[in-house]
Order: C-alpha cells, then sequence, then structure tokens
C-alpha cells in the first residue's frame, strides 16, 4: 500500500502546531505496519541547514496556474526511514513561518496543483494522498476534476484530515477561479462556495473519498453548531463517511526513562520524577520545594486553550498551594497576563513566554499535574505526553481531552486525571482545587500513576485504524467510474 501524506508542517522541519508533530510521528508507525508511506511539503525557509544541505533535487516541471506557468523543484530527503519531499518556489516558501501572508491562497493553490503534478516526475502514484487540513485540500477537488480521467491517475483515492475546523482556508472565489481553472459549477453551495468567498477546507471535505479527524468525540462534535464553524450542516450530511481516530504520539522519542533532555530518567518512580522537579525549580527560580505539586501549561497562547478561563481566575489559581510554570507564545494580551502574574506572584509562577524543546521536557518530568481547559480540542497531545511523563492532566471534557483522559473517581479508584464539563472558569478552578487536594494524598497518587501507566498512547492502534481506511480505500471504484 501506496501513501502520501499531503501536509503543511512536520517535526523535524518546520512546527507551528501539534499536526507538525502528527506528521512527523505516525508516518514510522505506519512504515513499521509495511506500509510505503512518504511526505510531502512545501519546502520553506525556516527549514534547518542541516537538512537543506543532505536535500537533493530529483525532479523540475512547470505548474500550471490559471494563464501562468510556475517554476516546480522537488527535493528529496530519507529522514528516520521516511522519504520526504519537499516543493521549491522561492517566490512562494521562502520566506519565515509557515503562514499569515497575504497570498496564502496562491501559495497553497500552488502547493496543491504542485503534490498533484509532481507525482509522475517523482516516480511515486500512491494509492492514497493522504491530505490533511486546510493547506491540502484542494488537492481532492484538482484530483476529481482535472486529473481523475488520466489513465496514469485513475486508481488513486483522496481522504481528508481534519486537525482544527477553526481554520478553514477561505479566500475569494475569483482566486480559486484564476488558480484552479474551475468553471461554475464549482461553486455552489453544495461545492466549494462558503459564506460569500470560497474554501479549501470544504473542497477537502466535499471532494475526498473519505473524512477523518482527530479522535472520536470530535468527530461528533463538529456535526453539531457549537464546535461546528459553519461547517455542522455539511458534516451532518457527510457523516457515513466521517471517523475519528484519537492521534497517539511518537513512544521511542518521548520516553522519560532515556529522554535526553532531563536531569534524571525514570520510569514509575516518584522520587526520580521529584528530582527533575527540584532542578526544574532551580533553573525557573521557584523556590525549591520537592513536596509542593507543580502545575504546568505548555501550549500556545490562544483563546481555544481555555486562556479566558485562567485569565477570569488567574488570581485565586495563583493563591493555592501550588506551584506554576507556562511554556509558550502566542496572543500578546495572554502573554501579558503571564509576565504580569510572575511579576505578581513571582513564588508562585514561572512564566516562559518561548518555545524551547529541552524546557518543554523538562517542565513535562518536573511537573505533577497538566492543565488544558480548552474550549475545544480536536485531539491535544500535550495530555498524551504529559502522561507519558506522569504529569495528571486537567482537561476539560472536549474532544480528544474527552477521549484520552478518564475523570478519577475517588469510589472506585479508576481514571486517569481529573475533568470538567462546562467550559465555565469556576469548575475549572474547582477542578484544580481538588486535584491539588489529592495530590497530598499518596495513596490515590499511587492508583492514579497506575492508572496512567496502565494506558497506551504509542501510535500503534491508531495506525492499524488508518491503515485499515486505507484498505477500505482501496476497495471504492475509481473516480472516473463513478
Ligand atoms: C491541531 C489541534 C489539536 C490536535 C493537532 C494534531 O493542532 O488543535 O487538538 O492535536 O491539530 O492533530
Amino acid at each position: 500500500m501506496k501513501i502520501l501524506f499531503a501536509a503543511s508542517e512536520a517535526v523535524p522541519f518546520v512546527k507551528t502546531g501539534g499536526l507538525a508533530d502528527v506528521i512527523g510521528s505516525l508516518p514510522k508507525e505506519l512504515a513499521g505496519q509495511g506500509l510505503d508511506v512518504r511526505v510531502i511539503l512545501p519546502k520553506y525557509e525556516d527549514i534547518p541547514a542541516r537538512f537543506t544541505e543532505q536535500m537533493e533535487t530529483i525532479a523540475t516541471f512547470t505548474v500550471r496556474m490559471g494563464w501562468r506557468q510556475q517554476y516546480c523543484g522537488i527535493l528529496k530527503l530519507v529522514h528516520e526511514g521516511i522519504p520526504f519531499y519537499f516543493i521549491d518556489n522561492e517566490m512562494y516558501y521562502r520566506r519565515k513561518g509557515c503562514y499569515g501572508y497575504g497570498d496564502d491562497a496562491e501559495r497553497f493553490a500552488f502547493y496543491c496543483l504542485a503534490v498533484l503534478e509532481a507525482l509522475p516526475h517523482i516516480g511515486f502514484m500512491p494509492d492514497v494522498i493522504h491530505c490533511h487540513d486546510w493547506q491540502a485540500g484542494m488537492i481532492p477537488v484538482l484530483y476529481r476534476v482535472h486529473y481523475s480521467w488520466r489513465d496514469d491517475y485513475a486508481e488513486l483515492k483522496t481522504m481528508m484530515t481534519v486537525h482544527n475546523l477553526k481554520y478553514q482556508g477561505v479566500f475569494g472565489q475569483e482566486q480559486f477561479r484564476d488558480f484552479f481553472s474551475l468553471g461554475d459549477e464549482h461553486f455552489g453551495g453544495y461545492a466549494l462556495e462558503f459564506s460569500g468567498g470560497a474554501s479549501f477546507m470544504k473542497g477537502g471535505l466535499l471532494y475526498s473519498d473519505l473524512i477523518t479527524t482527530v479522535s472520536p468525540t470530535y468527530a461528533e462534535e463538529i456535526q453539531t453548531p457549537y464546535y461546528g464553524e459553519h461547517m455542522d450542516g455539511l458534516l451532518r450530511s457527510q457523516k457515513d463517511r466521517l471517523y475519528g481516530i484519537v492521534n497517539g504520539i511518537d513512544y521511542n522519542e518521548l520516553n522519560p526513562l532515556t529522554d535526553p533532555h532531563l536531569e534524571v530518567n525514570y520510569s514509575d518512580s516518584a522520587d526520580l520524577k521529584r528530582r527533575n522537579k527540584v532542578k526544574l525549580q532551580e533553573r525557573l527560580g521557584l523556590p525549591v520545594n520537592r513536596n509542593a505539586p507543580m502545575i504546568a501549561l505548555v501550549t500556545r497562547l490562544v483563546d481555544q486553550k481555555g486562556f479566558p478561563l485562567i485569565e477570569r481566575v488567574i488570581e485565586e489559581l495563583l493563591s493555592l498551594d501550588a506551584q506554576w510554570v507556562i511554556l509558550g507564545t502566542g496572543e500578546p494580551r495572554y502573554e501579558q497576563l503571564f509576565r504580569w502574574a510572575a511579576d505578581r506572584f513571582p513564588a508562585k509562577l514561572s512564566a516562559n513566554i518561548t518555545f524551547d524543546e529541552a524546557l518543554a521536557r523538562q517542565i513535562y518530568a518536573g511537573s505533577d499535574l497538566f492543565l488544558m481547559p480548552s474550549q475545544f480540542e480536536p485531539c491535544g497531545i500535550g495530555q498524551l505526553i504529559a502522561m507519558r511523563y506522569l504529569s495528571v492532566p486537567i482537561v476539560r471534557e472536549t474532544g480528544g481531552l474527552k477521549d484520552t483522559v478518564f475523570a478519577y473517581n475517588e469510589a472506585t479508584g479508576k481514571g486517569t486525571g481529573f475533568s470538567f464539563a462546562h467550559y465555565n472558569a469556576h469548575d475549572m478552578l474547582h477542578t484544580v482545587e481538588r486535584a491539588v487536594r489529592l495530590y497530598n494524598d499518596p495513596v490515590v497518587w499511587k492508583r492514579l500513576w497506575a492508572n496512567i501507566l496502565a494506558q497506551d498512547f504509542s501510535w500503534r492502534q491508531s495506525a492499524e485504524q488508518y491503515a485499515a481506511l486505507y484498505e477500505q480505500l482501496a476497495y471504492f471504484p475509481a473516480a472516473g467510474d463513478r
């Protein structure tokens, strides 16, 4: 089975969010299960030189965008056994970061066109192009309209995975007409049209053969108005081909027993874990106290992650008998909030408004609790890493958080974390208070750890589910025959 992942970011090349973690790790597990998986990305300027220096140009051709012909180079690099292809066009991608430019519509239109055009040139005709998020969303559309009738492309199938429905790639229709050479029939309400413009994401949802999202609960939620981002009606109409598969994490890379960033490696020793906490307190300038519960947040500082709730009760949170550490960047409003709070409560909070992978690992290892009060969360990866490092998650019951963290029940001793249902600051506060109280009960904490250690958040099971869907796709009739 040959699979091509089309996505806009992947660890270790470029990362703005959890999508990059998935694209950097799932292919390895699928390859381990015997699939031929390759990945195709834009060649951004930010990709470190240690990778670009090893890349080899394997093809150059032109891509037709409306009436223009644009240069396209394809570079290749095999990383940890996975072939990665990089689409090279300096006008589009030789810039800082991945997104946020005025011509993003054109940059990712080019990406989608180039992926399809590249296949014969790179000598890899996949059984499935697995498209991730809006940046790859026009690939299924272009395939159906312009390629499915070609003999060499006839057997191809497409799958669309939604990592976050909030980002939809909505632009003016005239751009879609121009870049993709599409006629009027593709712009109705049952096609690309979306709130007056047109949407890459909607294209991917409607023209792909199968749709998945990154947890079963999010798959249900996005069929409702609250989570549906105005696409809930469309998703309800497609629910028979919409699946939810929870993300995993790379268990080799993320392992407290071997992680080179830690002060002391550990598997299930409370004592060794506490030595990491002490080291972290020293590094961050917090009072050294091996018994103080340390609560961590490692995340982008954006509304989605629940910062409006934290903002609402920040003084109450910082008055608890606990220490706090935050790592991440994001909206200036929240960056300011944490700078202010660290100033006002220097013995309680360490605010690290940056991103640093080594510090992130030390925080997972040094913390006792990990807070994720998201308003919505397609899957969430932080809580999985936290559990791998035995930092007990406190989450809101939404999306993948609901599917991966089970509320601790004192009566039965079951559960792997703490959770609250409503998106409400005081419900969150009370849940944090309860977690801090139970932290002081060693019997409870031992149970929680034992329950967490019994879970498996590696990619193994989820990769099997993806493989089963690819198999299923192989039996779909070719697009040209439908
Ligand atoms: C997005 C979602 C996050 C998910 C990640 C990878 O970043 O917000 O919940 O874990 O994609 O699928």
